[in-house]
């Protein structure tokens, strides 16, 4: 038996000639020197050859193995060096779609609450925050609301198990006022201050209530503030959250001011916008009113001003409280407010 081993040398020649990666390189090394590759068979063929022929065919048989095995070293060096110094285009397909990155956007209830805070500091108000661990003294004492007094079931309140400090009980800010306090032990009047935060009451959590909301209070101090001047205030507030809105149109905002009561404010009223749904007509939104109310306010109480050291015979003042997700869910007519809540993206995604 004889080989034809010029042809099989220009064979494996050829084949090194075209590979282009290392796993081809790998395929062609087994075909030709593996332990049953081409070469070996012929090593073992040689047995078959007569006396004469064996030394010989054996010689030029180790030569040609050599010879490939030279060849595909060198090969294994340059595809290794391709890979180095290559370009971008050897190493990986540039024209292949990348991972794209999604795209956050901003919390509708983080929207509102930044659109109403620019809203009152256009009109010279300051931002201040307050913490949402509270004392006793703060959320409902200096508020007007003394100890025992029935007004405090009005404000069933999460109380922090925790020991008291100096000797008021803590607990979680139950509504929206307590910076008032803090603010006016530290500072003196004019003042102007509106104060975004979150307040916590343990109500059952539905389409309209959660046991946590987001809130901003105002309030402001100066000498001869009037109820005219709270009015003023909240009319253009509501004209610049609603008019604008899809569902207000750039409508005139009708409000009207319902006399109500809130310990810390006298007179106090609740603050009703026309429905901006049914445009006072009646419906399911409004509960066939007509008006949807959005918020809490009144002029502050001379009992409010004692507690912080102001004179309430030098100095008037006007507040308001009001919860976001309600404001949210008018301006954008949102109808259950766990939506804010669940991190639905199909949901967050549309603001
Ligand atoms: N603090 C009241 C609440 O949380 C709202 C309010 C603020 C009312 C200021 C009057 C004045 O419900």
């Amino acid at each position: 038996m004889s080989f034809d081993l010029a042809k099989l040398e220009a064979d494996a020649t050829a084949e090194v000639q075209e590979i282009k990666d290392l796993e081809s390189l790998e395929a062609l090394r087994v075909k030709y020197l593996g332990r049953r590759g081409i070469i070996s068979e012929a090593i073992s063929g040689l047995s078959q050859l007569s006396a004469e022929e064996r030394p010989r065919q054996g010689a030029q048989l180790n030569n040609l193995k050599n010879t490939l095995n030279d060849l595909i070293q060198k090969k294994t060096e340059e595809l290794k060096n391709t890979l180095v110094t290559g370009t971008a285009k050897d190493l990986f397909d540039i024209t292949m779609p990348g991972v794209s990155q999604d795209l956050g956007n901003i919390h509708p209830i983080t929207l509102v609450i930044d659109e109403i805070c620019s809203i009152f500091v256009s009109m010279g108000f300051h931002i201040v925050e307050g913490p949402e661990i509270e004392t006793e003294f703060n959320n409902f004492s200096a508020l007007n609301i003394p100890l025992e007094h029935p007004s405090r079931d009005v404000f069933d309140t999460f109380y922090i198990n925790s020991p008291a400090v100096d000797g008021q009980k803590l607990l979680l800010r139950s509504h929206t006022s307590p910076v008032q306090i803090r603010a006016m032990k530290i500072r003196k009047p004019p003042l102007a201050i509106i104060v975004p935060g979150k307040v916590f009451r343990p109500d059952a959590v539905d389409a309209s209530h959660s046991f946590m909301f987001h809130q901003i209070e105002g309030f402001l101090v100066d000498k001869e503030v009037r109820f005219s001047d709270l009015k003023g205030l909240l009319y253009l507030f509501a004209q610049q959250v609603f008019s604008a809105t899809k569902i207000g149109g750039g409508q005139d905002i009708k409000m009207r001011f319902r006399p109500h009561f809130f310990p810390f404010t006298e007179p106090s009223a609740e603050v009703d916008i026309c429905c901006i749904i049914c445009k006072g007509e009646g419906c399911s939104v409004c509960g066939r009113k007509g008006w949807l109310e959005i918020l809490g306010a009144g002029m502050i109480h001379p009992n409010v001003f004692k507690a912080v050291g102001y004179d309430p015979k030098k100095f008037t003042g006007l507040a308001f409280g009001m919860g976001i997700e309600r404001i949210a869910m008018l301006k954008y007519g949102i109808n259950d407010i766990r939506l804010f809540f669940e991190n639905d993206l199909r949901f967050l995604k549309q603001f």
